[in-house]
């Protein structure tokens, strides 16, 4: 299979990329699978709602796609939903992936849920 314009569109252009110097929930996972490594950054404001999210993705086209992608669709979420962010639901935002990509959506929402638990420890101490 191709990768989809959609995906393609998310890579070469990709939004949401690089540090967020005010953020208050961060995650980094890695996969097993191609050692490649997300981090996301979350600002989420007293009522849970995501102001902003980036990425910084050391990884491969469909890694950074899904990063984008996924950073999109959070914002404006309140961490309870972004927490259930599905890869499928990334994947078909993007228009389908590639068998052997679907791993890269799936380090794109357990980045996600590492920057959610991150930020919950800090709001409970
Ligand atoms: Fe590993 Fe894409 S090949 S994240």
């Amino acid at each position: 299979m191709d990768y989809t314009d959609k995906v393609m569109e998310n890579f070469q252009n990709p939004k949401h990329v690089g540090e967020l110097s005010d953020a208050n929930g961060v995650g980094q996972v890695g996969s097993p699978a191609c050692g490649d490594i997300m981090k996301i950054f979350l600002k989420i404001d007293d009522d849970g709602i995501i102001q902003d999210a980036s990425f910084k993705t050391f990884g491969c086209g469909a890694a950074i796609a899904s990063s984008s992608m996924a950073t999109d669709m959070i914002i404006g979420m309140n961490i309870e939903e972004a927490a259930k962010l599905k890869n499928s639901e990334v994947v078909e935002a993007l228009g389908g992936l590639p068998n052997e990509k679907i791993h890269c959506s799936v380090l794109a929402a357990e980045a996600i849920q590492a920057a959610i638990d991150d930020y919950k420890k800090g709001a409970t101490a």
